[in-house]
């Protein structure tokens, strides 16, 4: 199994495409036009391939949050007949080394309680209330990868 880091509109993107209709649209019952946005074209998106093709997915859509970089993880889908294995787990792994390499102060993601476990062996945290998304309860989570650039209170004299 290789993890690649993909576009959407490549052959492996496209893949993950269908991947992530079959898990959240198919199986957990997600509109369609909530799954598929118009983040995806410019998100970046990992997959884990064997022979050819995708067994798993997520993306990260960058932004900044209070003048520090953050990312944020979504759409973690891992092919029905392949979990339990440890790809999801690897293929975060993968996401994570990449946006530590990046810089990245933060990662973000919005977890499916039922799945809350499966982030926090990651060192992810919840954090907040549960919330509502695509009718499925989520909460945010968050995992600190590099403390903030902004480390000196307001007013602190400069050496
Ligand atoms: C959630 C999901 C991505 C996990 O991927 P996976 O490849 O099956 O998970 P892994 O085998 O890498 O598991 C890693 C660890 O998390 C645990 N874990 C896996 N799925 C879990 C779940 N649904 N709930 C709680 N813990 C879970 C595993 O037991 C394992 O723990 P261990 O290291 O102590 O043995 C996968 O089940 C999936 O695609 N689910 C459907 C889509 C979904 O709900 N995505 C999440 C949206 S927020």
């Amino acid at each position: 199994m290789q993890i690649l880091q993909t576009l959407f509109h490549s052959d492996l993107g496209q893949q993950a495409a269908q991947l992530r209709t079959d898990v959240f649209v198919h199986e957990q019952h997600v509109p369609p036009d909530e799954e598929l946005d118009h983040l995806d074209a410019t998100a970046t998106h990992f997959v884990a391939v064997e022979n050819g093709h995708v067994i798993a997915t997520l993306r990260i859509v960058f932004m900044i949050s209070d003048g520090e970089s953050v990312a944020k993880i979504g759409r973690v889908a891992v092919a029905k007949n392949r979990r339990n294995t440890g790809i999801g787990r690897n293929l975060m792994l993968a996401a994570i080394a990449h946006l530590r390499d990046q810089g990245c102060h933060q990662c973000l993601l919005n977890a499916q309680t039922h799945v809350i476990s499966f982030y926090e062996k990651l060192g992810f945290i919840p954090h907040g209330p549960i919330f509502l998304e695509a009718n499925i309860p989520h909460r945010h989570m968050i995992l600190t990868l590099h403390p903030p650039k902004k480390t000196q209170p307001e007013g602190a004299r400069k050496e």
